[in-house]
């Protein structure tokens, strides 16, 4: 009963549309209405700047890592901590308080990572910002690193134990089933890729239109 009613809290905590809830309250604007449409980080940066769009990165990390860290609060060990960041990050994406219209699962992921292993999420946080430098466009970043964050869940034990000591089936199969959510989730970002008209961050990540 007590893991069901923290898979509920988890829920919740996932469901929190930082993005809309700042909009709303801060700059009178649902940013549903505006840039990508989308509830997340990135849109957030693009419609109501560094600020605003800071504090939904950090809330939205926040999100998934409050969640992923129920149990150890509650004293659970009978259930694997990332059960909870995986609801945290369905919470994020169908949430409950904005019409089940959620973000892209990016940001709640990487706080799921952050709890449960803060050595990985540096090592996936430095791939990420390498590869945005690289491509400029955060949805093909998220995208090819949710891809090497997976491949990395195999390759680190063997390369850099330090990072991971030995293969954890549940983090890969998790990070697998994430990847492909991730995709899903950029449909819209795929096709705009493709017909060069994705939007583009410059270096102060400030959006190019
Ligand atoms: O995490 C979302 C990001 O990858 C893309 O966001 O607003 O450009 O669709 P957006």
């Amino acid at each position: 009963m007590e893991i069901f009613l923290l898979l509920i809290l988890a829920y919740l905590l996932g469901s929190i549309p930082s993005g809309v809830w700042i909009g709303k309250i801060f700059f009178k604007k649902d940013i549903r209405q505006f840039g990508s449409g989308n509830t997340g980080t990135t849109n957030t940066f693009r419609v109501l700047g560094k600020k605003a769009g800071t504090t939904v990165l950090a809330m939205d990390i926040l999100k998934g890592t409050l969640a992923t860290s129920l149990p150890y609060f509650f004293g659970i060990s009978n259930i694997n901590p990332l059960v909870f960041g995986v609801v945290a990050v369905l919470g994020h994406t169908f949430p409950i308080f904005a019409s089940f219209k959620g973000g892209k699962a990016v940001a709640t992921s990487a706080g799921m990572i952050l709890a449960y292993n803060p050595t990985f999420f540096v090592y996936s946080a430095l791939i990420f910002v390498i590869l945005l430098y690289i491509t400029s466009m955060v949805s093909l970043t998220s995208m090819i690193s949710a891809v090497l964050i997976t491949l990395s869940t195999l390759v680190l034990p063997f390369t850099i134990p330090f990072i991971l000591p030995k293969i954890d089936w549940l983090l890969t199969s998790i990070a697998i089933a994430l990847t492909i959510f991730i995709f899903m989730r950029h449909r819209e970002n795929i096709k705009r890729i493709k017909n060069g008209t994705e939007n583009r961050v410059s270096f102060g990540l400030k959006a190019e239109k």
